[in-house]
């Protein structure tokens, strides 16, 4: 058995979640979900960021205290999760106290090696980005993700010696053989990186000295920690450090940080040079997926075209949402949403294929075979053809191809439903009774097969499927037992099936 350890950015709390929140963490989820069922023991890390100017001033806006504020969002983003069954193992705060006794001991090591001294700093600040940007990446003089003047702050803060971390991390990067390789994928963002790592990059300020909410220096007080160091050692706190080193010594290095493109310098960067400079391992693989827009525009409070993902749930239902999400486009690429467009991919994948082939395979096992699953009899139609389809998902995953992976499923629901229409169980029913419980027989195994396979994408409908075949055992043993021992899809013949109500209403 090995381990997985797999994190989502955590999400600041100056907006309750968003679609594109639920984007990542449904992705990771799935992921997650699905090297359990390999027989991996996983470990998936979520949480929320709530320190920093930003949310300072959200909850200042709100004439709240922020940590009251914190709380109140912390608890919206578990409770979406939650709605969406997303599966995270452990939930970060930043404003937990063990997480900032935890950022001091890291800052402790980092001052105890050297890496960070004091200086004057004179520098354009976007609140909104919590980052300082030069001149040269300003567009207009505006900051270039949010369109808004940057503030100019001046102060004496810390800094750490970044610039000391460029080769190496180069090195890292670039070539396979370096003890400290570390993967970041898409090759167009690796490439991206490797050509700002090739020209200068400048230290880092590590804490600000007008800013209260956060986490005080460890050797200065009157400073308060720069909330992106903050927020990055949350995938180490979570799993113990530095308390508890057999844990960390377990889980450390995560397999898998994901993200969008906008957090990716800090990703491949800062944070694996903080690790350097304190001799940690290095994450093994960073994943940074697109930016979507919604109707062609940014998503935004002010646009009025954010998507909650309670709203989604309430359209299309918690798999609908999720199916919807991570098949539109690849993961990687920058992607659009609008509200037809779901719908038709809703009504012509999940109510006319999926949907469509759940409900008439149980009404027909209801009406020619009494409600029973016909006995076994090896025949080898169309299994497989479906069994073909189904084996892409473990390369499209490897790979994060989550919309190639519900292709693949999407492509073994046809296959069946093409079968039906070959077969004709009705006109069997009438002509050759026995032929028509093979099929059907045939066609309950490939259903059942399948749904180990719908698991880690549509949890609820992977359950429902399992719950009509009459299925009393659990059905993530049973498809741990199929992933991981290439056991068979054993089906008890006699076994009641339980027709049930449509799994996704048309729209
Ligand atoms: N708090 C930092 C992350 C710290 S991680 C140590 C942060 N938070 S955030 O709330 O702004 O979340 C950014 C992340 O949300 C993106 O990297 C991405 O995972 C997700 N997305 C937010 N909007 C998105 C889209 N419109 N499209 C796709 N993903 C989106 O940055």
């Amino acid at each position: 058995m090995s381990r997985f350890y797999l994190t989502t950015p955590i999400y600041y709390v100056n907006d309750v979640p968003h679609a594109g929140h639920a984007y990542t963490t449904i992705a990771t989820d799935v992921l997650a979900r699905w090297y359990r069922l390999q027989g991996e023991e996983v470990f998936f890390l979520t949480g929320t960021d709530e320190h920093g100017t930003k949310i300072a001033q959200a909850a200042a806006a709100r004439n709240r205290a922020p940590q009251e504020y914190c709380d109140e969002i912390a608890a919206q983003f578990q409770q979406a999760w939650k709605d969406l069954r997303v599966s995270n193992d452990s939930f970060i705060r930043t404003t937990a106290p063990a997480h900032a006794r935890a950022v001091q001991s890291f800052l402790k090591a980092l001052w105890e090696k050297g890496v960070i001294y004091k200086a004057r700093y004179q520098g354009k600040y976007c609140v909104q980005c919590e980052r300082f940007y030069a001149e040269d990446e300003l567009i207009g003089g505006l900051c270039p993700d949010h369109r808004i003047p940057p503030e100019v702050q001046s102060e004496d803060n810390y800094f750490f010696r970044l610039s000391d971390f460029r080769e190496t991390l180069l090195a890292a990067i670039t070539d396979e053989n370096h003890p400290q390789h570390f993967k970041i994928y898409p090759l167009a963002r690796r490439n991206e990186v490797i050509g700002k790592l090739k020209q200068d990059v400048n230290d880092l300020s590590i804490s600000r000295a007008t800013l209260s909410w956060g986490i005080p220096l460890p050797w200065d007080r009157s400073q308060t920690t720069y909330v992106w160091v903050d927020a990055l050692l949350n995938y180490l706190t979570a799993i113990g450090y530095p308390d508890d080193p057999r844990h960390v010594e377990e889980w450390w290095p995560a397999q898998l940080h994901l993200m969008a493109k906008d957090i990716l310098w800090f990703h491949a960067v800062i944070w694996p040079a903080l690790l350097m400079a304190t001799e940690m391992k290095l994450p093994k693989k960073i994943f940074v997926h697109g930016f979507f827009t919604v109707n062609g525009q940014k998503m935004s409070k002010s646009m009025g075209n954010v998507i909650r993902p309670a709203d989604l749930i309430k359209e299309f239902g918690v798999d609908g949402t999720r199916y919807l999400l991570l098949s539109a486009f690849p993961f990687g690429a920058d992607g659009d949403f609008n509200q037809d467009l779901m719908k038709t991919a809703y009504n012509a994948a999940l109510a006319n294929d999926l949907g469509n082939l759940i409900s008439r395979s149980f009404t027909m096992v209801e009406n020619f075979c009494g409600a029973k699953v016909p006995p076994p009899d090896d025949k080898n139609r169309v299994t497989s053809r479906v069994l073909e389809e189904l084996k892409k998902v473990r390369d499209h995953l490897e790979r994060l191809q989550f919309h190639y992976a519900l292709a693949a499923i999407i492509a073994a629901v046809e296959r069946l439903n093409g079968f039906i229409e070959e077969q004709a169980p009705w006109k069997l029913a009438k002509t050759a009774p026995a032929e028509c419980q093979s099929v059907l027989r045939e066609l309950l195994a490939c259903i059942k097969m399948m749904s180990f396979y719908l698991w880690p994408f549509m949890p609820d409908t992977a359950h429902a499927v399992w719950k009509q075949l009459g299925q009393t055992d659990d059905l993530e043993a049973g498809a741990k037992r199929y992933f991981v021992h290439q056991g068979p899809v054993d089906l008890a013949a006699g076994q009641v099936t339980q027709k049930d109500a449509p799994l996704f209403p048309r729209k």
